[in-house]
């Protein structure tokens, strides 16, 4: 009998040992500790033994019990599963956590919007890379060594011949490098100045740029593309106007204003009495530009234009402060 006891708990200590899990352990637990338990088993046998043996046996099955019981208990502890986390305790008549949803920042909003507008008209994306060398930045496009955009106090350099590029232009050069002509794109994308951050400065602005090349393209295909853009983009009472500038890639150069649509350009606080407000940079591709790439300056003409995406969303939507865009307050943001 007090063999077969010992038995009993070496197997239970054992069993114990390599189960795994809340519900093995309960069901060991009714295997030896139950009302038809093992221990119960061999406990109905001793009515049948002598006095000392009942004795004995007593006591070593009350043994056997606590040490099961003690095994048990342990083991329990260590799988660390609790009562809570099984399946049959969650509670599925307990509301659904809600998630906030997401929106698409007012630039952003105002980058796809164009670039529809623009795909519409068979323009391509493309995209170029923020830190970009300095020759796509300048060199390439015709600037020259001792312009003031080149400046340190203007352009954020890196290492090397590497800067942060201060405009999207460059990307024209990638694009003609890697197409032949004609050809149709337009390049959205963050650019970097060193400037201090006031109502209408940020160090870091979005512009997209674009570009169209191929046999007599003429500056009235540039007025035409941008006066139809921007009646997409601001409504069919928007009236374009150009005015003669200057730009190392391009010549003839132009300044593209836009009417006021609070005044229409008749001057009002909204647009600081100058009825016009100014959007883009543009004009006809320089044949220097074209000689960088390998462009056949005598058979293509193109034209170009770099637009600024905050300050046009800022006109959209009346925001007088730039700075608003980038601060991440979700109290601005959430009004989109
Ligand atoms: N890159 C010019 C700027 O950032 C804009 C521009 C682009 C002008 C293309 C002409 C042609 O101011």
């Amino acid at each position: 009998m007090l063999e077969e006891l010992k038995k009993l708990c070496e197997e239970a200590r054992s069993t114990i040992d390599a189960a795994v899990g809340r519900d093995a352990l309960e069901q060991l637990q009714t295997k030896y500790l139950g009302r038809k338990g093992k221990l119960r088993d061999a406990m109905a046998k001793l009515p049948g033994l002598s006095d000392d043996m009942k004795r004995q046996a007593g006591r070593m099955a009350n043994e056997v019990k606590k040490e099961i019981e003690g095994l048990l208990k342990e083991k329990l502890k260590a799988s660390g599963a609790k009562k809570t986390t099984t399946k049959a305790h969650f509670d599925f008549t307990l509301p659904g956590r809600q998630r906030t949803l997401g929106r698409i920042h007012p630039i952003i909003r105002t980058q796809i919007e164009l670039c529809d507008i623009f795909t519409r008209l068979g323009f391509d994306i493309v995209r170029g890379p923020e830190i970009e060398l300095g020759y796509y930045n300048f060199d390439a496009l015709n600037v020259p060594k001792d312009h003031p955009s080149r400046d340190a106090f203007d352009t954020l350099y890196l290492d090397g011949d590497r800067l942060l590029r201060s405009h999207t232009s460059p990307v024209q050069i990638r694009a003609m490098e890697k197409r032949k002509p004609p050809l149709r794109i337009i390049a959205p994308g963050r650019v970097y100045r060193r400037d201090t951050a006031d109502a209408s400065h940020y160090p870091t602005f979005h512009q997209i740029e674009g570009l169209v090349v191929g046999e007599d393209v003429t500056f009235a295909d540039l007025k035409a593309v941008l006066t139809l853009a921007m009646k997409e983009l601001l409504g069919e009472s928007v009236r374009t106007r150009f005015r003669p500038s200057f730009f190392p890639f391009t010549e003839p150069s132009a300044e593209v204003d836009v009417s006021c649509r609070f005044c229409d350009a008749k001057g009002c606080n909204s647009c600081g009495q100058k009825g016009w407000i100014e959007l883009l940079g543009s004009g006809m591709v320089h044949p220097n530009v074209f000689k960088a790439v390998g462009y056949d300056s005598e058979k293509y003409t193109g034209f170009a234009f770099g637009m600024g995406v905050d300050r046009i969303a800022m006109g959209r939507y009346g925001i007088h402060d730039v700075r608003l865009f980038f601060e991440n307050d979700l109290r601005f943001l959430n009004q989109f």
